[in-house]
């Protein structure tokens, strides 16, 4: 199947001044497009080209195809969790899964950030869910839980694409303006609820 860039689920701007416009024009307007673009390409006269995009990430070996098609949905995974006026405390069963893992809210954001600050290189942060556990976990690249069995419920994109327009290379401040005031406690919680 021919895979299309979703829109943003918010207004561009509307992430501003913790993400800003112009960052987003980039991050999803370029570098997001280009995965689609190259998976495209790479996919043409392959037996990935009639699947759709998760049995092609659970699917493809290493190598050019897994790498686009796991960066497209990690991409459309990040967008989702982010949203206007979020972060802070979190709702719900999440909240619960995260006092039993984690002690704290406050511990939590804690080893989040920790997380984000310790993937070395190009990456992504996680919180999934394991066997009703809440956990998280940093993959390197295009890495995605969605090949660990794991349900991922948030994720920061930690690329230096990601925040070099807005915060240069101060990634910390990076992760923490999404942790206080963007990550989307319903997306996870909506997540969580479908992991069952
Ligand atoms: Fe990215």
């Amino acid at each position: 199947m021919e895979h299309t860039l979703p829109a943003l689920p918010f207004a561009i701007d509307a992430l501003a001044p913790h993400y800003s416009q112009e960052t987003l024009e980039f991050h999803h307007g370029k570098h997001h497009n280009a995965y689609v673009v190259n998976l495209n390409n790479l996919q043409k006269g392959t037996e990935f080209e009639a699947m759709d995009l998760e049995s092609i990430v659970k699917k493809a070996p290493a190598g050019g195809i897994y790498n686009n098609a796991a960066q497209v949905w990690n991409h459309t995974f990040f967008w989702n969790s982010l949203k206007p006026g979020g972060g802070g405390a979190p709702t719900g069963a999440v909240a619960k899964g995260i006092d039993a893992a984690f002690g704290s809210f406050e511990n939590f954001k804690k080893e989040f950030a920790n997380a984000a600050m310790t993937q070395f290189g190009s990456g992504w942060a996680w919180l999934v869910a394991d066997k009703g556990q809440l956990k998280l976990v940093k993959t390197p690249n295009a890495e995605t839980p969605l090949t660990t069995g794991q349900t991922a419920l948030l994720t920061v994109d930690v690329w230096e694409h990601a925040y070099y327009l807005d915060y240069q290379n101060r990634r910390a401040d990076f992760v923490a303006a999404v942790i206080d005031k963007l990550l989307n406690w319903e997306f996870a919680n909506a997540n969580l609820a479908r992991a069952g």
